[in-house]
């Protein structure tokens, strides 16, 4: 029987912390702002959006949302980048993805300036991450890490298998872990034997995009699960990359779907932008 990582709980926890700390900004004259830019009607971003402004009230964080056009040209998307760079009360600037096909994705991430990227998109912050000098983390990751570090698992020394190599998860995941001193093994679709890794794992950290994916003979016994998926399975209910029914009397730990990842995402882009506020105006913390 796993313990099961509870992501809400770990979320109201750093949450409440930042409250104090928005609270305590505030006292001071600093009020950190988040700029949130949706272009186009997709509903999940809607949803995304909302959820990420919800966040901020909560915790007092200024939004503001920019919702432009299906048709948004890049240059508009970039004239409003270009604005809200040079706006000293926004704090931080998202650009919820996907935009729509005719605006150049990449242009727009390098446009929002590093020290406002609080998606830890910007490849200067990529870099700085790759190096360990960054204030930017990026979201889903150091959600990550912050959920073992409250379970009280340190990954030094540890064998941490990640199944996916995506930009905003799996190659960022990779950066942290190893900062965190654990030995790293990157996975994705074209790795041979792939069992054979994950069964080596003692961190194992499923980010492919596919519902219930990990099966149980992917894991040995006593094996850390954290289930980074968000998909849904063949009933049209939401389910995770791990198959979870099956997975969990073999993990240690585990994180289900939904309630596991999920709310730390928008908790460490809550972290980002006080962070972001605090480097504007050159408070250390
Ligand atoms: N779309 C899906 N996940 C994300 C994210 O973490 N940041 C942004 N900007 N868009 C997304």
């Amino acid at each position: 029987m796993a313990k099961i990582i509870d992501g809400k709980k770990i979320r109201d926890y750093n949450l409440a912390l930042m409250k104090d700390e928005v609270a305590e900004l505030n006292s001071q004259g600093i009020y950190p702002c988040l700029a949130v830019i949706i272009v186009g009607s997709d509903p999940a971003s809607r949803v995304y959006v909302n959820n990420k402004k919800a966040a901020c009230e909560n915790i007092g964080i200024i939004s503001r949302e920019y919702a432009l056009p299906e048709e948004t040209s890049t240059d508009e998307l970039l004239s409003l980048i270009d604005e809200l760079n040079a706006d000293e009360a926004v704090s931080g600037i998202l650009c919820q993805l996907p935009v729509p096909k005719q605006i150049d994705s990449d242009a727009v991430l390098e446009r929002i300036s590093p020290d406002k990227d609080v998606d830890c998109f910007h490849p200067e912050n990529v870099g700085r991450l790759s190096i360990g000098n960054g204030a930017m983390l990026p979201c889903t990751p150091h959600g990550v890490m912050k959920m073992l570090e409250y379970e009280g698992i340190d990954p030094a020394g540890m064998h941490c298998v990640i199944i996916g190599r995506s930009n905003i998860v799996g190659k960022p995941m990779a950066m942290l872990m190893t900062a965190a001193n654990a030995t790293v093994t990157l996975c994705h679709s074209k790795t041979k034997n792939l069992s054979e890794m994950t069964r080596n794992a003692d961190i194992l950290i499923a980010s492919v995009g596919k519902p219930k994916f990990v099966t149980a003979d992917m894991v040995s016994e006593g094996t850390i699960v954290i289930d980074v998926g968000m998909d849904r399975d063949e009933n049209g209910k939401l389910c995770g990359d791990v198959d979870y029914v099956n997975v969990e009397p073999k993990a240690s730990y585990i994180t289900p779907v939904p309630g596991g990842v999920g709310p730390m995402t928008i908790t460490m882009l809550m972290r980002n932008t006080i962070t972001a506020a605090k480097e504007q105006k050159k408070i250390k913390k």
